[in-house]
């Protein structure tokens, strides 16, 4: 079993707990809360143990009568690696905390690709020696890095152009926006996600255009591939549509948006509607000469997930990578896949364990 300790328990936090908790070779101890509030409240609903973020906030959590095992350095000490989901810049800032208890750690996308030993992508990283530490991709790179992937092996990508449109703010987040405007963010292009599909596929030419649009539920991506080969349309998709991590929408399903994705996702019966997949729209890979186009959304707060629990046992077990993926999407039920499909169902249907 690995025991498994999540420090900064929020929208990506949550979700990788409950991931962990699924898997049968994992133990998850327990998740850290800076604040006792409604997520400290539901953690423990869970079933979660509770420790203090911080050591001087320990007495806020018995004030607000929520019971903790403890503050973070107990955890450390009582599992084999820490996750690290707190926000952005903070997990520097914890970072020589790890170091000083021993314990392998896992960041996220938001910290700088030199936190850790490597950037970490199921699908697109490499062979990884080794590691003390891993990072995995933000949303968006995890989501070209799984596109990108298949498509440079099968082909061979001569350059990507990508304009990502990125939501404001997650659902949870009241402060963000912008609430009336399409903002080009950052205004200077390339964006910065090119260069971090980099640290995953260092061989790929991609630039990055990014926008930042009044919504909350996902980003899009609108996407041209020039090929160095040139295979058809119908080609493209089959190759696409065999990756685990990709769903392909079917037109006839009458998917429009985020909106019908995230409603989708929730009467399959996904915990919190989460879309752990890339969602293509399937009629908008066309292939023009070595060109390929697509529209794919991406679900910030849920693509990264399965990537966490892949990336724990690549940091402290030798599981290999493919091995890591099966078992992963077997106990979360990774693998979303239309009837209305063309195709048919081309992957046998996977029903979560829980
Ligand atoms: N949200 C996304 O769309 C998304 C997607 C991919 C990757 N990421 C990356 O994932 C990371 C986490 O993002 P998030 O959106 O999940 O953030 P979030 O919702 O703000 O959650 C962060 C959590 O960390 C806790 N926290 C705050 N300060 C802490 C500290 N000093 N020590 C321990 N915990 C602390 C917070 O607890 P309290 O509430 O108790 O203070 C909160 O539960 C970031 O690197 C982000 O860039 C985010």
């Amino acid at each position: 079993m690995i025991r498994v300790g999540l420090n900064g328990y929020g929208t990506i936090g949550k979700r990788v707990a409950d991931a962990v908790a699924a898997q049968p070779d994992m133990e998850l101890v327990g998740v850290t809360k800076t604040s006792p509030d409604y997520g400290a409240e539901t953690a423990l609903r869970r079933g979660y143990d509770l420790y203090a973020a911080i050591d001087d906030r320990a007495a806020a959590f018995e004030d607000a009568g929520l019971e903790t095992a403890g503050t973070l350095g107990n955890l450390l000490d009582a599992v084999d690696v820490i996750v690290d989901c707190t926000p952005a810049g903070i997990g520097e800032r914890n970072q020589p905390i790890y170091a000083a208890h021993d314990t392998p750690a896992i960041y996220q996308g938001g910290e700088d690709a030199a936190i850790a030993d490597a950037s970490f992508n199921a699908r697109g990283s490499g062979a990884i020696d080794d590691p003390d530490s891993l990072r995995v991709v933000s949303c968006n790179t995890t989501g070209l890095s799984r596109l990108l992937a298949p498509l440079d092996e099968a082909y061979g990508v001569e350059k990507a152009r990508v304009t990502l449109v990125r939501r404001g703010g997650d659902p949870s987040e009241t402060d963000r926006g912008p609430i009336n405007d399409v903002v080009p963010d950052p205004a200077t292009v390339p964006s910065h996600h090119g260069p971090d599909v980099n640290t995953i596929l260092p061989d790929v030419a991609v630039d990055t255009a990014a926008l930042k649009a009044p919504v909350t539920g996902m980003h899009t991506h609108s996407v041209n591939v020039t090929l160095e080969q040139e295979p058809t349309t119908v080609e493209a998709r089959e190759l696409l549509r065999a990756e685990d991590r990709l769903f392909l929408i079917p037109e006839r399903a009458g998917i429009d948006g985020a909106g019908a994705l995230k409603d989708y996702a929730a009467d399959v019966g996904r915990p919190r509607g989460d879309l752990w997949e890339n969602c293509i729209w399937e009629e908008s890979i066309s292939v023009e000469g070595r060109d390929l186009y697509l529209f794919q959304n991406v679900h910030q707060e849920a693509d990264v997930v399965p990537e966490n629990v892949d990336a724990i046992r690549a940091l402290v077990t030798d599981v290999t990578r493919e091995e890591s993926v099966a078992r992963t999407n077997e106990a979360i039920g990774v693998g979303l896949d239309s009837l209305l499909s063309d195709a048919g169902s081309a992957r046998d249907q996977i029903v979560a364990d829980d």
